[in-house]
């Protein structure tokens, strides 16, 4: 056991499966404490975007720290500020912005303004999907739709229904009058990179608009350009007729926001955004100067670099890559969008495939017991994709 395993033993919570000790990154590799080098397609399971140690990252964080790391929500800060302008152009130019530290914490903000915007009328459900997964706050639990993250903490919160995914009829079915809000993941991460089909959308927001009822998107893990486009139900509406202007009333974001460096947020269409008013909701931390200078690193570094049209054509170029492999070892399946792809299997093998291709050098991530997701870096070159191909493949002949 090394030194920093046995801290660990001793002094860690042990809530994690935890492997490698890691201890350096450049672009998409990192190095383990052994000196062994790997191709990094987890991204610290959908965060680090731009790769590791992305050069304008380490000088702005630097420069931000020497300047200002903290001040706290009771004064303004101009990075916050100006990246605040970013997302909301980024989400059609109105509704407002509400900072967080993690994608947890930006549901907890979405499901709060669900409740205070369905309070004087006494409404108070949401309905979310089976398989979802929606963070490990009482709220995120509450929300997400498998049984297994909520075993030993119940009571659970009230008012949540789980429904199957891409199934409108479902939704439709469970609307009472106590319903204030839909919650969806546009691609369900965790639950096995489950895309919403162009017609559930679409239908989702017709009949929540219909019977006057919130629609909730949990973007932390399929956002911020991680399928080609800045959110993934412009990726997957893209051609759909009747899909101009496509908005849900709330969404939530982090992971890729920071790059790396814990952000997160919440946005808040133009008709919710004064729900929540001065001591209804805060954070200390949200939208810290460094916090937010990260994340405008990353919007910078994606349209200067056209990081979205690059990662569409790496996501493909891996989908085609894998497509072939299917029938080895039990895979049934390969999907997903951009650098969110996700490789199914019959058996419950996610794991153990998850640490062969880790010993053959290529990281990646399980997500349930049967699918393997490959999350690489919205920067990631064809070449590293034809490498970590050839490692897949190695690995499945061994
Ligand atoms: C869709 C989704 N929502 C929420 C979360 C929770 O985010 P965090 O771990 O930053 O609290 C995750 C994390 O994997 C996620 O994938």
């Amino acid at each position: 056991m090394s030194h920093t395993t046995d801290l660990y033993t001793k002094y860690v919570l042990n809530t994690a499966r935890r492997s490698l000790t890691l201890v350096r990154g450049e672009g998409r590799r990192i190095w383990d404490d052994a000196g062994k080098c790997y191709l990094d397609f987890g991204g610290g399971i959908a965060v680090n975007c731009l790769g590791h140690a992305y050069p304008a990252m380490v000088k702005a964080l630097a420069e931000q720290a020497a300047r200002i790391i903290h001040t706290s929500n009771l004064y303004f800060n101009d990075p916050a500020g100006r990246l605040a302008e970013r997302l909301v152009k980024h989400l059609g130019g109105s509704g407002k912005i509400f900072f967080t530290n993690s994608g947890a914490e930006s549901n907890e903000c979405i499901l709060k303004l669900a409740r205070r915007a369905g309070h004087a009328t006494g409404r108070f459900e949401i309905i979310t999907a089976l398989n979802s997964f929606h963070g490990r706050t009482f709220g995120g639990i509450a929300a997400s739709g498998q049984d297994k993250l909520k075993s030993g903490f119940e009571p659970m919160l009230p008012g949540f229904t789980h429904v199957p995914y891409n199934d409108l009829a479902a939704v439709e079915a469970a609307i009472t009058p106590r319903t204030i809000a839909v919650l969806i993941e546009g691609i369900q991460g965790e639950g096995g990179i489950c895309p919403a089909t162009p017609e559930y959308l679409l239908g989702l927001r017709a009949l929540t608009k219909a019977r006057g009822i919130m629609l909730l998107i949990d973007a932390v893990q399929c956002g911020h350009f991680r399928t080609g486009r800045y959110q993934s139900y412009q990726r997957i509406l893209e051609g759909t007729a009747g899909a101009e202007g496509f908005q849900p009333d709330a969404l939530s974001m982090a992971k890729s926001l920071g790059g790396g460096f814990p952000i997160g947020a919440a946005w808040i269409s133009e008709e919710y955004e004064n729900v929540l008013g001065p001591g209804t909701h805060n954070t200390t931390y949200g939208g810290s100067p460094l916090a937010s200078a990260a994340a405008n690193v990353v919007l910078d570094a994606i349209e200067t670099e056209k990081l979205d049209a690059n990662i569409r054509a790496r996501g493909d170029e891996l989908l085609a890559g894998l497509k072939p492999m299917i029938g080895k070892s039990g895979m049934v399946a390969v999907r997903g969008l951009g650098g969110l792809i996700g490789m199914a299997f019959e058996q419950e093998v996610a794991s153990d495939m998850v640490k062969k291709f880790s010993d053959a050098g290529l990281l990646t991530i399980a997500a349930g017991t049967k699918v393997v997701r490959f999350l690489p870096a919205l920067n990631v070159t064809s070449s590293e994709i034809e490498e970590g191909l050839g490692i897949v493949r190695g690995a499945f002949n061994a």
